[in-house]
């Protein structure tokens, strides 16, 4: 939610602020701002995409050293140009830009406008710079020392960028509970909220860590905690390249991520697996290869795709690894009081690894002596460094707000976990694990032969794209499957679609159906064909439509459906890594007829750092 990018150095930083803003707009994208410094504080803003701010812009005076900017995710009050960030203090020397929440911002608010300061919006983050402003005024301290009274008072979550007139060579930034990272240049230093906006300038960051501020300089950085010690920062090099961010040639983001999982299902398992010895590598499972066998259950908290990869995790560790589990919306769990004890795992999976509700949920299970194993993408995020062990998805940058290729890496990850954990129980043969193993690298090139039906299915879109309602059924693997099927036509194309288990339909779903309603069964070969092909005809005595994702060679389904898509045959339990890819395709096809923007869905951001 939000994106900041800040710059110190020798370049014009306003070129540098708005490529940074485009790429982080996946954070949010409903206004935008900088604020530039150059003699003068120069600040500009507008509701709308940061494209709209560049052309309100153009024809401004830009040229400044020192800048920052923001593209926003409203939290507290409504996208428009006076809530968009920069914030100004009364004096108009100081401004701030802010990803999170200030949770107390009601209290300082009314202390502030009792002390005699006027707001100019109607956001938590103003009252951060009246308060900032307020205490330079009283005690006279320098920028940091202000900015660091000021944060011992805020309750909340925050990423924050101050700079002020009267400090022209300097910038501060503080996180908690919100990403950070420092680039590390020569004479120059980047600040955003993830790495892309700064890999083109330099690979060496700082991954700020939370309760922790920078004071930032042309030559020189200065790291220490809210409370005042002096911190020795780590300097990591990045492994990221441009063109992993960039659209490399495809229409959008999205269409790209979906075109890339024969690649990236690939690099989740690269390393990590060789079929002909039974052998599954996760060196992340290694220290806590006796918590795993003698667990007595496992809980996984996700949201969103993440929490569907976790409902597949559940078949495959039961089935595999033959542990009770239980998935959990984070944002449930963490609110309800949960039984947690030491002997419990928990797995926690995130794209971002940024995700607030997620990252709350692990740090309860944790205060309860739970281990908690990280699945995530994000390399240096939250939810990995607030993790006992874990495992990276290595599926490359997602910058589509709505999640492909990080969902099926997930699920590859979580298929290796399972099989591990089985393997290591004595609860799968090694033969077996041989056979699954060579099945599991025969994805990737499966997953590529899945996408040729592309036009197929564009044709299906085409068909359906004026439908107001589509139903998504699944069974078994499937299931997870269906959800997330409906997760991605409703996040990008705004039609309402209910995915659900296929015979629970008959206790609701089934009287919509009617012939208007599109019904998308994912009815692959499996144990439990026979029983979805009479959900099917349960289906079609109502007149429903049906789209059938089927096992490459099927006849049965094929009798029944409207239409079919066809997907390799696999073993049952890889299904998902394969089914996923039309469904996909159908969202994005749909979503694209209707005009719709697929990479920036309307009110959605792809790191949700607030609850
Ligand atoms: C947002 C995104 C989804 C994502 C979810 C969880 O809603 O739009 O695509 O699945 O957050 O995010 P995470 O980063 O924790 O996987």
């Amino acid at each position: 939610m939000c994106g900041i990018v800040g710059y110190i150095g020798f370049r014009e930083a306003y070129p540098i602020i708005i490529k940074g803003l485009q790429r982080l707009e996946y954070r949010g994208y409903d206004s935008a701002g900088v604020a530039l410094l150059n003699g003068e504080m120069r600040i500009y803003k507008k509701q709308g995409k940061v494209s709209d701010l560049e052309a309100f812009v153009a024809d401004q005076p830009t040229s400044a050293t020192v800048g920052m900017g923001h593209t926003r995710w409203a939290t507290h009050g409504a996208p428009s140009d006076r809530n968009s960030h920069p914030h100004t203090s009364n004096n108009g020397k100081l401004s701030i830009i802010h990803n999170g929440i200030i949770e107390n911002y009601s209290s300082i608010k009314e202390e502030m406008i009792k002390r005699g300061h006027v707001f100019n919006s109607d956001t938590d983050t103003e009252v951060l710079i009246h308060l900032i402003e307020d205490i330079q005024e009283k005690t006279n301290q320098t920028l940091d020392e202000s900015v660091r009274i000021a944060l011992k008072e805020v309750v909340g979550a925050y990423a924050i960028v101050v700079i002020s007139k009267d400090h022209p060579d300097e910038i501060i930034a503080a996180r908690k509970g919100s990403p950070m990272v420092i680039g590390v240049g020569e004479g120059e230093y980047f600040i955003a909220s993830d790495a892309s906006p700064i890999i083109e300038y330099t690979k060496n960051v700082i991954f700020l860590n939370d309760s922790e501020m920078a004071i930032v300089k042309r030559d020189s950085l200065v790291i220490k905690t809210i409370d005042n010690v002096v911190q020795d920062p780590y300097i990591h090099e990045l492994e990221l390249q441009l063109e992993m961010i960039e659209k490399g040639g495809y229409e959008h983001f999205m269409l790209k991520e979906i075109y890339e999982q024969p690649r990236s299902i690939y690099d989740s398992m690269r390393g990590r697996i060789n079929s002909k010895d039974g052998f599954i590598g996760l060196s992340g499972l290694n220290e806590y290869e006796e918590k795993f066998k003698n667990a007595e259950r496992i809980l996984i908290v996700a949201c969103g795709t993440s929490w569907h990869a976790g409902l597949v995790a559940e078949y495959l560790i039961e089935d595999y690894a033959r542990i009770p589990v239980e998935v959990e919306y984070a944002s449930e769990f963490r609110y309800r009081n949960p039984i947690i004890t030491e002997k419990d795992i928990v797995i926690a999976i995130s794209q971002s690894g940024e995700t607030a509700d997620s990252l709350a949920a692990i740090e309860l299970a944790k205060s309860k002596g739970a281990t908690i194993f990280g699945i995530c993408n994000v390399v240096g995020s939250s939810i990995p460094r607030a993790s006992n062990a874990g495992a990276y998805t290595h599926a490359g940058p997602e910058i589509g707000v709505a999640s492909t290729k990080a969902f099926t890496a997930q699920v590859t990850i979580l298929t290796l976990l399972a099989w591990s954990i089985g393997q290591k129980k004595g609860a799968i043969k090694k033969t077996r694990l041989m056979e699954l193993l060579s099945a599991l690298e025969a994805i990737p090139a499966k997953v590529e032969k899945a996408l040729q039906s592309n036009d197929e299915i564009k044709a299906i879109a085409e068909r359906f794209k004026d439908a107001h309602n589509f139903l998504y059924l699944g069974r078994g693997y499937n299931f997870p499957v269906a959800l997330e099927g409906a997760l991605k036509l409703k996040e990008i194309s705004y039609i309402h679609a209910e995915g659900y288990p296929a015979a629970e339909m008959k206790h609701g779903p089934i009287a919509l159906i009617d012939e208007n309603m599109p019904v998308v069964v994912v009815a692959t070969k499996g144990t439990i064909l026979e029983k979805i092909i009479s959900n099917i005809q349960e289906v079609k005595a109502r007149k429903g439509v049906i789209i059938a994702i089927v096992t490459e060679g099927d006849v049965e389904v094929r009798k029944m459906a409207d239409y079919v898509i066809e997907i390799p045959e696999t073993e049952e339990c890889l299904v998902p890594l394969l089914a996923t890819i039309p469904l996909q395709l159908l969202s994005y096809h749909i979503a694209i007829m209707r005009g719709c923007n697929v990479d920036q869905p309307r009110n959605l951001a792809k790191s949700v750092t607030v609850e």
